[in-house]
């Protein structure tokens, strides 16, 4: 065997796969990349996919003998690899693979880390998400590609979905692509201090990254208020201004009637007489005047949506939500779910019609707990399922990006999860979860499904066009803290500037409770 080589190939060999002897067992191990010169190829990448171990010595008989007490101590084992063949990049960096057989007696040996990475394609720079699983070779994704073509983060609880999306917030923020950020539990209000967690700070240094926070780059708002919500930074209101029977309509629970429809746009008519610029009161008290039957339900819906204290006549506006190099997380803590729908489907409404007017810089949208706010029909429905699904389909064509992270693939809407062409899947074992996932990844085969329900947290598998195929990633640790819903300690610099409406009710009312039906779900 020649110096180096790590072993043989023998046997019937072909173009896309090979079979190797092993000298030495520690030398190897499943999933490990090794190269073999190709007479017309040259050096060409494979993939080793299985080592299995036999002994002549340890035959059945030999083994049945053993269990008598009768110790075989030439055991004469043979190590046996076999390796899927990927290919190599030829001058035009295109990636071919041989048309012809390697020849047995070939020499293995284990592939470089340059060859390794631009043979898979995982990139030279962009937004760096953590070590090829065993190889430590840095994977790297396309910022501008997945900002246009979006992207899923999904695993069962406790897996590392959330961990990973902050590593990809982080790349992003330092490559300045605005984000926005809807956050059910308040888990990203920690972006703004370092990572001064001792066990992850001692893995910062084979990561090759050092800790640091982005408190001068995150603004945190909440719909409550900054008294239920300290940690936040601002409130978040919606426009209440001049809404049409369209918006409220959207923003009600449940669906008005036709009478109660055409008793709203009455109102709204003489409202708009009477004021240029016409509020909620306003329309509630044009209602009040009429005399239809059917005002009642249309009064008390509006009421209860007037008493979350959601609308405001000083409403956050998108253009200070998307900066660039900056995230507004709009921390959810504190609301009731249908409120969340609501504020998550006017709000992208406005962030796509911005966008497409070219009025904001392209930007990435990030979605928590997707699986609430654009479910699959039959689970549950979302206010802003609708506008979710028109993201994920036309966002691309206009630069607004979708990053959506669920622990229930299956109950997300199936269109949404598959437009997102970055796939990064963690643990999953739920089978029809895993159903979900096959059905949104082209070649999801039978191996990867194993090797999906046996990944150890941190560790996960990336898909995406770039990619030659899907590999699996250790996910570098964060720079700045992984959250959690409590308050972070006071590392890092952040500011608390304070806003409109911070005595104005709270948003998760019990009165829109009682009209909305919602207790947390
Ligand atoms: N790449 C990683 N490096 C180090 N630790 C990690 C990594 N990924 C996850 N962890 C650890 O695993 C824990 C769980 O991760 P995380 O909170 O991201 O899970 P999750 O999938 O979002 O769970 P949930 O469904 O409950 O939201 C984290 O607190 C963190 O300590
Ligand atoms: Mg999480």
């Amino acid at each position: 065997m020649a110096r180096n080589s790590i072993g043989v190939v023998f046997g019937e060999t072909g173009s896309l796969e090979f079979k190797f002897a092993v000298a030495d067992s520690q030398a190897v191990k499943r999933s490990d990349y090794v190269k073999v010169w190709h007479e017309s190829d040259g050096w060409v990448l494979a993939q080793i996919v299985s080592i299995t171990k036999s002994s002549d010595a340890y035959s059945l008989n030999g083994a049945i003998s053993a269990t008598d007490g009768a110790k075989i101590y030439d055991t004469d084992e043979k190590i046996v690899a076999k390796a899927n063949v990927i290919g190599s990049r030829d001058r035009q960096g295109l990636l071919r693979s041989p048309k012809t057989p390697f020849s047995p007696g070939d020499n293995v040996y284990e592939a470089d880390k340059e060859m390794i990475g631009s043979v898979l394609g995982i990139g030279h720079d962009g937004a760096y998400i953590g070590l090829l699983e065993g190889c430590d070779v840095a994977v790297y994704l396309d910022v501008d590609k997945l900002v246009r073509t979006h992207c899923s983060i999904l695993a069962r609880t406790g897996s590392g979905k959330s961990y990973t999306t902050g590593v990809i917030i982080e790349e992003l923020l330092e490559h300045d692509v605005p984000l926005l950020i809807i956050d059910p539990h308040g888990e990203y209000v920690s972006l703004k201090y370092l990572n001064s967690d001792r066990k992850q700070q001692s893995l910062m240094a084979r990561f090759g990254i050092n800790p640091r926070g982005y408190g001068s780059q995150v603004t945190v708002y909440t719909p409550a208020s900054l008294t239920l919500n300290p940690d936040a930074d601002k409130v978040f209101r919606l426009d209440e201004i001049n809404l049409s029977a369209m918006d409220l309509a959207q923003m009600l629970p449940g669906d008005l009637t036709n009478t109660q429809m055409g008793v709203l746009y009455q109102a709204i008519n003489k409202a708009k007489d009477k004021k240029e610029l016409y509020t909620i009161d306003d329309i509630i008290g044009a209602i009040a005047n009429s005399k239809s039957g059917a005002k009642w339900g249309v009064i008390s819906a509006l009421e209860a949506l007037r008493e979350t204290a959601i609308l405001s006549s000083n409403p956050t506006t998108i253009d200070e939500l998307i900066q660039k190099g900056s995230a507004s997380v709009i921390d959810m803590k504190g609301v009731v779910p249908e409120l969340q729908g609501i504020i998550v489907a006017r709000l992208c409404m406005d962030l796509f019609e911005e966008r497409k007017r070219g009025k904001i810089p392209p930007a990435m949208l990030i979605v928590e707990e997707a699986h609430r706010f654009c479910p699959e029909r039959g689970y549950s429905k979302a206010a802003s399922t609708d506008i979710l699904r028109t993201i994920a389909s036309e966002g691309r064509k206009f630069g607004l990006g979708l990053l959506v992270v669920s622990q229930r693939p299956a109950r997300i809407d199936k269109n949404v999860l598959s437009q997102c062409n970055t796939q990064i899947i963690m643990k999953v074992t739920n089978p029809n979860d895993l159903r979900a996932i096959g059905k949104s990844i082209e070649g999801f085969s039978s191996e990867l499904e194993e090797e999906v329900k046996r990944l150890p947290p941190g560790v996960a598998l990336l898909v995406n066009n770039d990619i030659e195929r899907p590999v699996l990633v250790d996910i570098r640790v964060r720079k700045s803290q992984h959250g959690s819903s409590e308050s972070p300690g006071i590392i890092g610099a952040t500011h608390r500037g304070s806003t409109c409406d911070t005595e104005k009710k709270s948003a998760n009312d019990t009165f829109f409770r009682k009209v909305f039906g919602g207790e947390n779900r």
